[in-house]
């Protein structure tokens, strides 16, 4: 029996009907591990049929919420914010998926063990240049013609602003990661970084991707692979001799073929 592989993806948005017969083609490795790093979908039927089909397929699975996940649709529109993000929270539970709600796992490698660490981090509009003002920045991308679907459907409550929410999960993961002393697997739908936002077409987009407050973690943190998604721009970096995978599948005209599996991306 070969060792266990650690595989991801995200940003499958099966509320597109080719990315639902695309995510069908997912083979079963069941020594295996999945990372679903948010943008899985909307809708929590969606939601629970990945669930099923991702835990029938593998011997675990670990979710992040996306900011589609995270928006209040017409299917459970009294579900606002905290409220949508702990009804994701129990449906994947009630699969056995791993949230960011439970203990970091242990995934053992040949050179010894790593934590996994699936956060839920958010945004906070500070991937910005630092002559636009905290205040400022929905207008500086408004002026580019840019306007997120977030700021009508991704709903804070009960925190004051989608700000103060990202700022506290933020210390609530510090304190996490803090306690941990072997090397981890960093989680998170949005990237840690400014500089791994690449949106040549539409680069004031940045403010809805991350936040600065995480710009460290990946060596403060000693991660050996920071796994995000977000951007739909697929690629493998290196920052500081950490390994950054951006491991987005993406809207139908972003992906071609008939297979979701060449489209997993081997993390350990
Ligand atoms: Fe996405
Ligand atoms: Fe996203």
């Amino acid at each position: 029996m070969t060792s266990p592989q650690l595989w991801a993806i995200s940003d499958l948005h099966l509320a597109y009907e080719q990315n639902r017969r695309l995510f069908e083609t997912l083979r079963a490795r069941p020594n295996d591990w999945l990372i679903l790093a948010g943008d899985i979908a909307e809708k929590l039927a969606d939601l629970e049929r990945s669930f099923v089909a991702a835990t029938e397929r593998f011997a675990r699975v670990i979710w992040v919420p996306g900011n589609h996940e995270l928006w209040s649709m017409d299917d459970a529109p009294e579900l606002r914010g905290q409220a949508k993000y702990d009804a994701v929270v129990a449906l994947a539970r009630k699969h056995g998926v791993l949230t960011p709600e439970d203990p970091f796992p242990r995934f053992a490698t040949s050179s010894g063990a790593r934590v996994i660490a699936p956060l839920f981090l958010l945004y906070d509009y500070s991937f910005r240049p630092p002559e636009v003002p905290d205040d400022g920045a929905i207008e500086w991308a408004r002026e580019a013609g840019l306007m997120c679907s977030d700021e009508y459907r991704l709903h804070s409550d009960p925190h004051a602003t989608k700000t103060a929410w990202c700022h506290a999960r933020v210390e609530d993961a510090e304190r996490r990661l803090s306690a941990i002393s072997e090397p981890t697997v960093i989680i998170n739908h949005f990237p840690l970084r400014y500089d791994l936002v690449f949106l040549p077409a539409i680069p004031r987009f940045s403010i809805w991707c991350g936040t600065r407050l995480t710009e460290s973690w990946h060596t403060r943190f000693r991660a050996e692979v920071v796994v995000s998604g977000h951007l739909h721009m697929r690629g493998t970096r290196h920052i500081d001799g950490v390994r950054f995978e951006e491991v987005s599948l993406g809207y139908p005209r972003q992906w071609r073929g008939e297979d979701i599996n060449v489209y997993l991306r081997r993390i350990l």
